[in-house]
């Protein structure tokens, strides 16, 4: 049977500070640029969902994009949206809130919930000029 696979955006917006405590005041700041502002900043993100599997004959769905969106926004959105990722979001606890380690989290959290379907990537948009990509490996 053929894979094919379907992507869902979500988009939310948060505030961060990328920094390591173990770190100098001048090392993060040399590390990290303007994400190491101490008063904070935020990001306008995109997530990209995608899920994998073969085409049920009875829908003409791998899975049914409702489900998903309705899982990301209450795993993800409903999380994170309009937070400060190092305070206020108990998944990105104790973690550098980089974009690499969000996209991490969200794998953790989304992969559950979204069986049966077979989450295949996360693409995590923290700018317009950058991105990061996770398949679970
Ligand atoms: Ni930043």
């Amino acid at each position: 049977m053929p894979i094919v696979s379907i992507t869902r955006i979500v988009k939310f917006n948060a505030a961060h500070r990328v920094y390591n405590p173990s770190f100098s005041d001048e090392e993060n700041k040399r590390l990290f640029g303007k994400c190491n502002n101490p008063n904070w900043h935020g990001h306008n993100y995109a997530l990209e969902i995608t899920v994998e599997g073969e085409v049920d004959p009875g829908t003409g769905f791998v899975v049914n994009l409702a489900d998903v969106k309705r899982i990301a926004e209450r795993e993800i959105v409903d999380a994170v949206d309009h937070k400060n990722l190092n305070l206020d979001v108990p998944f990105m606890s104790g973690t550098i809130p980089s974009t690499e380690n969000l996209v991490l989290a969200c794998w953790r959290v989304l992969a559950p919930q979204l069986a049966p379907a077979r989450l295949a990537k996360l693409k995590l948009w923290e700018t317009d000029n950058q991105y990061v990509e996770y398949d679970g490996r």
